[in-house]
């Protein structure tokens, strides 16, 4: 393994009735103004909102709504919840919702007391934040992306088109609070791409030095046969909610930095997921299941090693004595094989893409990762990009 130093500065509270029984007492520490911010409404119909808002009020805090952050937040979006705080003095920021509102109120804790255009110093290239930013505490209530428990923030800039995250430990919410059952209202379409998402983190990681054995990929072995057999459960019965509870701690863990120590990590089918999104503004778990068996194809004889043991260990494919290399591809197939019949998408068409016009320049804007098996060139993301179409 690689030298590491491991810290993670989130207070993770799980389970059943969390939020309702620390809540009031995690936000005492800080001043009266809660900024609460959400997205589209869900949490107004699934009654999270009243639930939490009823927590605040009985705490005597001054809310201040913050609502409408939109899938795949922008960074507009994020320069008016930046005015809203700062307007209104908040004290601390209250995300609820999934990633799509963590994201964007951590850029807006940064926005907030930062002088400077935020994108230019932070996003565009990675800064030193030197300011505190403004307080953050999150409730989950779409599980997938473990933005919950990192300093991640993942940002669309629509004028550049470019959508791309930077992890900022100072950026980690303060606390972060998983009622499992807060996510049952979730369309069950969404709960799979959130749960794909979590199965792509592990890989982006797995899947990268260093190969011998090490902890990390252990724990990541042992994640990732979690998730599928949560996601199988989740979809033979939506009422399961240890499979629920399960799949959003694994989100967590998938993304809170622990698989990650010592490892170089890859995030490329990342990259061209995240440069996807920026010109369809397509869902984020649905595009990396489009993406990853054709992006694994191509890595795959660069890393067959390892792609072996993937499919003997996290798909229990049996070894009759192939070579490395068809046991390595029996990994990726039964991948394929697993997302068709989880029921996601395949193909780009899916995602609603009519035509191939704008693969050339979403491949040309793709960031070029260091710990791919298999560097890529903007040429491959090109062909890799037709055969997901
Ligand atoms: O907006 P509302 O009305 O709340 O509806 C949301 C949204 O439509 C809905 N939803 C959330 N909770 C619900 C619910 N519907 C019913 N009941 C509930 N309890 O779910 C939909 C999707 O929400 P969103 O937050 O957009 O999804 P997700 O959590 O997948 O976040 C996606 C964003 O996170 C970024 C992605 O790129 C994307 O922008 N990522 C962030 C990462 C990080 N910070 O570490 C890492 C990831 O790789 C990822 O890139
Ligand atoms: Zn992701």
């Amino acid at each position: 393994m690689n030298n590491f130093i491991f810290e993670n500065a989130t207070r993770t509270f799980f389970g059943k009735g969390c939020v309702k029984e620390y809540l009031r007492c995690l936000l005492s520490r800080y001043g009266q103004n809660v900024m609460l911010a959400y997205g589209g409404g869900s949490i107004k119909r699934n009654g999270v909102y009243d639930e939490v808002a009823s927590i605040l009020k009985a705490g005597g805090k001054n809310i201040i709504e913050f609502s409408g952050i939109p899938s795949n937040p922008t960074y507009s979006k994020v320069l008016e919840g930046a005015r809203l705080a700062r307007e209104n003095k908040v004290d601390v920021i209250l995300a609820v919702g999934g990633g799509s509102v963590m994201d964007c109120c951590k850029a807006i804790s940064l926005a907030a007391v930062y002088p400077g255009d935020i994108w230019e110093n932070f996003w565009a290239r990675t800064g030193i934040i030197d300011v505190s930013p403004l307080p953050l505490g999150v409730i989950v209530t779409v599980s997938g992306t473990g933005s919950e428990m990192n300093g991640g923030a993942v940002i669309t800039n629509e004028e550049k088109r470019i959508k791309t995250g930077r992890d900022y430990p100072k950026l980690n919410p303060k606390f972060a609070m998983l009622d499992p059952t807060y996510t049952r209202s979730v369309p069950h379409k969404q709960l799979i791409s959130g749960a794909f998402d979590t199965l792509s983190h592990i890989m982006e990681t797995y899947f990268s030095e260093p190969d011998e054995e090490n902890v990390s990929d252990d724990i990541a072995e042992a994640l990732m046969r979690g998730v599928i057999r949560d996601m199988r459960a989740i979809t033979a019965n939506p009422e399961d909610d240890n499979a629920r509870g399960n799949l959003m701690w694994a989100a967590t863990m998938a993304e809170n930095r622990v698989l990650k120590l010592g490892k170089k990590t890859d995030f490329e089918a990342h990259q061209i997921e995240h440069q996807l999104g920026a010109y369809t503004n397509c869902n984020h778990g649905f595009g990396l299941a489009v993406i990853h068996p054709a992006y694994y194809r191509h890595i795959c004889p660069a890393g067959a090693q390892k792609f072996k043991r993937f499919a003997l260990r996290v798909w229990q494919i049996e070894d009759h004595g192939q070579d490395d290399l068809t046991l390595a591809r029996k990994g990726v197939e039964a991948l394929a094989d697993f997302i068709r019949e989880i029921g996601l998408p395949t193909t780009l068409r899916e995602l609603g893409m009519t035509d191939r016009s704008a693969l050339k320049e979403i491949a040309g804007s793709c960031a070029i990762v260091p710990g791919s098996y298999k560097r890529m060139t903007h040429e491959e993301i090109l062909e890799i990009l037709n055969e997901c179409f």
